[in-house]
């Protein structure tokens, strides 16, 4: 598996909050704020290497050199585990557009289906942070890159919580440029494409529907 643009944050505050999300006895309000705070840490890291742009900026007392995002960055949840990753991080970058992207696996096929996509013509963004706590298969990161890529997007990174190894391959594999963020890299996958030991279903254990 490359290992190239694969990031797995080792922060103890994501480690720790990671070992609370994964624990079966988690009920969805606590899981909806790890999920939150989560996001929150791993978009801190992603977007490291955003460009700035020198300005002038009067202080009371005189003027400070400062330094000011130049990219319009769009937050791209893929619905509807990705949801719960959306607002904590948006309150980071409250200037972001958040462009949904409605898909979900075919339980037989695993493919991704679409369900959801309002994208405008001509692309308003030039940084999009992909968001979906699952990198399972990799067909649903894999499908809305290629959707973003379709639209114009120039810089494509993806923001998940759990990935396993087979999804970050896929992912790798057809889109190299993506940068993938994970706070862990799991096992495998089992035979129904769920992640081991994963953390189960991410949208129905945030939405309460399991
Ligand atoms: C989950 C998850 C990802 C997808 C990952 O969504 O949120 O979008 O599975 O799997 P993949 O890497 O194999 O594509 P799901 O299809 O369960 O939809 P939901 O979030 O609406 O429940
Ligand atoms: N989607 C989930 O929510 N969990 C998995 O383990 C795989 C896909």
């Amino acid at each position: 598996m490359p290992t190239e643009n694969l990031f797995i944050s080792h922060h103890p505050l994501i480690q720790h909050k990671l070992s609370i999300l994964r624990d079966k006895r988690t009920e969805p309000k606590k899981f909806r704020e790890l999920i939150r705070e989560i996001s929150v840490l791993l978009a801190y890291e992603a977007t490291s290497d955003l460009g700035l742009t020198s300005v002038a900026v009067e202080t009371p007392l005189s003027t400070a050199r400062c330094c000011q995002l130049t990219e319009a960055i769009g937050l791209v949840p893929i619905l509807r585990a990705g949801l719960g990753m959306v607002e904590g991080v948006w309150e980071m970058m409250p200037g972001a557009e958040v462009w949904h992207i409605g898909l979900f696996r075919d339980e037989h096929t695993l493919r991704p289906v679409q369900y959801y996509n309002k994208l405008p013509i001509a692309p308003t963004v030039q940084v999009c942070l992909i968001l979906d706590p699952m990198l399972a298969t990799g067909g649903s990161a894999v499908a809305t890159a290629d959707i973003l890529k379709k639209w114009g997007a120039q810089r494509i990174k993806y923001v998940g919580i759990i990935g396993a190894p087979e999804g970050v391959a896929r992912l790798h594999e057809a889109h190299p440029d993506v940068p993938i963020h994970l706070a862990e890299l799991d096992e495998r996958l089992n035979e129904v494409g769920y992640i081991v030991p994963g953390l189960g279903d991410a949208g129905d254990r945030q939405f309460g529907t399991a």
